[in-house]
């Protein structure tokens, strides 16, 4: 296997081009070291020598297979538990505020959920929102990668990836196993993991194969690979599953600027559907 180092423009173009039309990842130049590193991990994984008879296998992949491993490889799956931790306690205010008018049912989507720990908060921020109150509430938590799906499911964690969360939350939503040897991990409890349910969705490609209303939707650090057509697309889906009064957070590098849409702002990367709330 080659080494991709430097990846040359025609090859890299259609591997951007597969990216595009496929998931709606908008790969930057400069992003060539990127791409050739992740497409000689597929090579390896294929025994195939070199990056053009690696494209030539991806376009004649009639069966889609290689393309979902593909994607996998190339988005990038950075996250981590409480992270941009205004948006969970806007959370928290909204549970407490439908609680407190009486909500029985809630539901949330965690739109690109990478390996769960955005999810996981907030199912915790959730549960500690609605404390004893009887409350039906589930999550949807999707991300386009079965890789990552799949650990996402798993839901253990290493010790110094929960720290974010303080050891009071710790406590009691995770157990530990110790680690022979080497740091201790941490799994989710099964009464938080019941309310999640893990699938595949492919944001750049709405509809989305899911009934409405939600009451928040978290779809941070995704649309930043996304261009504006696909963003459009996305928010105006968004919007149409959003209850009234419910909210969406966006990454804290992301913008709505340049998007159509009927949502108030009500901070950065904060935003609110309006109408009355039921
Ligand atoms: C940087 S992570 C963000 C994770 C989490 N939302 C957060 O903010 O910490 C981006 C995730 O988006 C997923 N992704 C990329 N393109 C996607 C698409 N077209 N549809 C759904 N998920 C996608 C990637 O697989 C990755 O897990």
């Amino acid at each position: 296997v080659e080494a991709n180092a430097k990846m040359e423009q025609t090859l890299f173009r259609k591997f951007c081009d597969i990216a595009y039309e496929r998931a709606g990842i908008r790969l930057q130049k400069g992003k060539e070291a990127l791409v050739g590193a992740r497409v000689a991990r597929r090579q390896r994984a294929l025994r195939i020598p070199t990056a053009r008879k690696y494209l030539e296998f991806l376009e004649s992949d009639a069966a889609g297979d290689e393309v979902i491993h593909f994607l996998d490889a190339i988005s990038t799956n950075f996250t981590s538990f409480l992270r941009e931790p205004e948006h969970f306690d806007r959370l928290t205010a909204l549970v407490k505020r439908a609680v407190d008018s009486g909500k029985k049912r809630l539901r949330f989507w965690s739109a690109a959920s990478s390996s769960g720990e955005e999810p996981y908060t907030m199912a915790i921020t959730i549960a500690e929102a609605i404390g004893r109150a009887d409350v039906d509430w589930r999550i949807l938590a999707t991300d386009i990668s079965t890789q990552i799906l799949e650990r996402a499911r798993a839901a253990r964690y290493a010790q110094h990836t929960v720290d974010p969360l303080g050891k009071a939350l710790r406590r009691r939503y995770f157990i530990r196993h110790k680690g022979a040897g080497g740091e201790d991990t941490f799994e989710v409890i099964p009464e938080l993991r019941k309310r999640l349910v893990f699938k595949r969705i492919n944001l750049a490609k709405p509809p989305f194969p899911m009934p409405g209303p939600l009451d928040a939707v978290f779809c941070r650090n995704v649309m930043i690979y996304f261009d504006r057509p696909v963003r459009q697309g996305l928010v105006g889906q968004i919007e149409r599953l959003l209850a009234p009064g419910a909210e969406l957070y966006i990454g804290h590098a992301e913008t709505l600027t340049g998007i159509d849409h009927h949502l108030r702002t009500l901070g950065p990367s904060i935003y609110c559907k309006l109408g009355i709330a039921r």
